[in-house]
């Protein structure tokens, strides 16, 4: 199978078999140049370059890019730091009440579970988890914790530890049924597997930056659904929330009449455009091509891991649909393995006991091959 994009674009790529999007993705050489020339220009002439109208046109750029990669529209964008941050801000603009609750996953990452548990602290509302099986979460015992008290259904689209991919038009129809909103979490996925808000009618969507879209840590999308965006009282907030930003009149709160409410402060806006040059770059390509191509990837790995004697966390591949993929060697210490991996500069995690495997577009089946070939010698290593 040919390689989907040039090394020049990777230049780690050709060192490394980085299988490690799902933690931290390498990154288009053209989006952290624009990230770094833009840090390098404010550190040493501050505003002589980056007036209002540049500020202004970091976060336009942004938009448009994430409102392409959604199938959003800009004005459904805000420009953010992290998920974390994103998600909070939501949760505090729902707060759902005491006789409420909100449904998720206990394998769930923290940072989709946690804003909803603080304001549960608050407000005492119900916080829902379905239970898993070795990491894989029955989207039936998901669906079956949504009633007509649930505010929100807070998910991974894909679950970081196995790479599980939720139906999200499943489970937004649930919702909807309910009169709860979809808040997904996009960040094992965005980037890497096709997204289309609309017709999966989902809600409220956040996405760090760092992993499948390539760009630097620091930066993150999140979109609000038009119809929300009056509803919604964002749970953090600053001047850039305002209406008319650069009014400052502390002496009334009058918020963005759009999903830019939800961005609030000064921000590292390199990190933005770095994250917004590298959505550029994969909408050039295509989600789609990337997607099927880290499948292709993914369907090589797995069969060469089976014959190497791995147990599959993850569910089969035509199954989850997505490039993680966790195993286990029977009888290793699999943190050994995964440490001796990457000293061998094949670049994987450990995660819930397992290795996990994450190929994105800069790899190549000679990554595959030669990950395949590391493992066989340590795991050979170990019986000696
Ligand atoms: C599903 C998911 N959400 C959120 C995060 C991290 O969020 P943040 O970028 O805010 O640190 C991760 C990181 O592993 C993740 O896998």
């Amino acid at each position: 199978m040919d390689a989907l994009v040039s090394p020049d674009v990777f230049p780690a790529a050709r060192r490394y078999a980085y299988l490690n999007a799902a933690s931290v993705a390498l990154m288009p050489k053209m989006a952290a140049d624009a990230a770094l020339d833009w840090q390098e220009d404010l550190a040493t002439r501050g505003t002589v370059h980056f007036d209002e109208e540049a500020e202004a046109k970091v976060f336009d750029d942004l938009r448009q890019a994430a409102a392409g990669l959604l199938g959003a529209q800009p004005d459904e964008i805000a420009g953010g730091s992290n998920a974390s941050e994103a998600l909070c801000s939501v949760a505090w603009a729902l707060s759902p009440g005491a006789d409420r609750n909100v449904v998720s996953a206990r394998v769930d990452h923290p940072t989709t579970v946690y804003p909803w548990s603080r304001v549960a602290r608050l407000t005492g509302c119900d916080v829902r988890l379905a239970p898993d099986k070795d990491g894989i979460i029955d989207p039936n015992e998901l669906m079956g914790l949504i009633d007509d008290r649930t505010s929100a259904v807070c998910v991974s689209h894909v679950q970081y530890s196995t790479g599980q991919r939720l139906d999200l038009a499943a489970l937004a129809e649930v919702a909807h049924s309910h009169g709860a909103i979809l808040v997904v979490d996009a960040t094992q996925s965005a980037g890497a597997v096709p997204i289309d808000v609309v017709a999966e009618d989902i809600d409220v969507l956040v996405a760090s930056g760092y992993k499948w879209l390539c760009g630097p840590f620091g930066a993150a999308i999140l979109f609000v659904r038009r119809d929300l965006h009056d509803k919604l009282e964002p749970g953090l907030v600053g001047w850039r929330s305002a209406e008319q930003v650069w009014d400052f009149r502390a002496d009334r709160l009058e918020w963005a009449p759009s999903a830019r409410r939800f961005e609030f402060g000064t921000m590292a806006y390199g990190c933005a455009i770095g994250l917004a040059t590298a959505t550029e770059y994969l909408l050039e390509i295509s989600i789609e091509r990337i997607h099927r191509y880290n499948l292709a990837l993914t369907d090589r790995l797995v069969e060469g891991l089976a014959e190497l004697g791995a147990q599959l966390v993850s569910l089969p591949v035509e199954d989850q649909q997505t490039s993680i993929v966790t195993v286990r060697f029977p009888g290793q210490d699999q943190g050994r393995v995964a440490r001796r991996l990457n000293e061998e500069e094949v670049v994987v995690s450990p995660r819930i006991g397992a290795i996990r495997l994450s190929p994105h577009l800069y790899n190549t089946a000679d990554d595959i091959d030669r990950a395949l070939e590391t493992l066989k010698e340590i795991l050979k290593e170990d019986e000696t």
